[in-house]
């Protein structure tokens, strides 16, 4: 049984880079980003983990701000990393980093974003070699949006903002996914949602004194919320510094 079963998953893994090129003609064909976040927030294989007016939002901003260079740490399906590339065009160049890129997974994210400058790499944002890779990447540029939604604990998503932030242009954003408090934290009621130290973490950048703004659709939703921070190098560095010696 367990054979049989192991043989129908290698059969439709094998038609993942097939099914990923219809799925992008099927984006393509929608008339704008609006439609094609509606169509990603409901495919299974490459699905958009986001409240619509949140992530909405957000592109808007990169979209606005012209950004060359994206940065997204924990992509998961693929399906955020090809709507930045919309939303900041095809010039713009997207660098997604998740633990779980491997095999198939990578193979069909390539099919996925095979005409878009969109490289999506397996490593653990944690690791100094994972840091110094992007770095060499970018090859003395800065990035100008670091969207950040992988390791949810306070420790790990305080570490990325900490680290990554230093590689950000002096006007760039830095946009935190999962700012608002799950169900089991905010009311004792155990849902499937999980935001882990994500809130504590961003409450504690508002209080740093960081310019923010808070995405966040419905006060009542049960986590999800993005908090964006407009950078400004001149003040930002030594907030940092603050932050840094914050003991949680
Ligand atoms: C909530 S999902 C991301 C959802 C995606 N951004 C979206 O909008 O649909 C979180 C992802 O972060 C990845 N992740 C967790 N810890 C990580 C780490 N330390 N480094 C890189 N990726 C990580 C997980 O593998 C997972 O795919």
């Amino acid at each position: 049984m367990a054979n049989i079963f192991k043989k129908f998953v290698n059969k439709q893994n094998q038609k993942l880079p097939a099914y990923a090129l219809k799925v992008r003609e099927d984006i393509d064909n929608l008339p704008d980003i609006s439609a094609k976040l509606e169509f990603l927030l409901h495919n299974r294989q490459f699905r958009v983990d986001q409240k619509k007016p949140e992530f909405l939002a957000l592109l808007k901003k990169i979209k606005n701000k012209k950004a060359i260079n994206i940065l997204e740490i924990g992509g998961r399906r693929g399906g955020s990393s090809i709507l930045f590339s919309y939303a900041a065009g095809e010039q713009a160049s997207i660098l997604t980093v998740d633990l779980n890129n491997n095999g198939h997974r990578l193979k069909t994210l390539q099919k996925f974003s095979h005409d878009r400058k969109i490289q999506f790499w397996q490593g653990d944002s944690h690791l100094q070699e994972t840091y110094n890779r992007i770095e060499q990447h970018l090859q003395g540029s800065k990035f100008d949006v670091l969207f950040i939604d992988g390791d949810h604990t306070y420790e790990g998503a305080k570490q990325d903002f900490i680290k990554y932030s230093g590689l950000l242009k002096d006007d760039g954003i830095i946009a935190l996914h999962d700012i608002q408090e799950d169900y089991k934290t905010r009311f004792n009621v155990q849902t499937a949602s999980w935001t882990g130290g994500v809130p504590s973490f961003w409450r504690e950048v508002k209080a740093t004194g960081f310019n923010t703004e808070d995405l966040i659709s419905d006060p009542f939703q049960d986590g999800y919320g993005i908090g964006v921070v407009y950078w400004d190098s001149s003040v930002c560095n030594d907030l940092i510094k603050k932050l840094e010696k914050i003991n949680h």
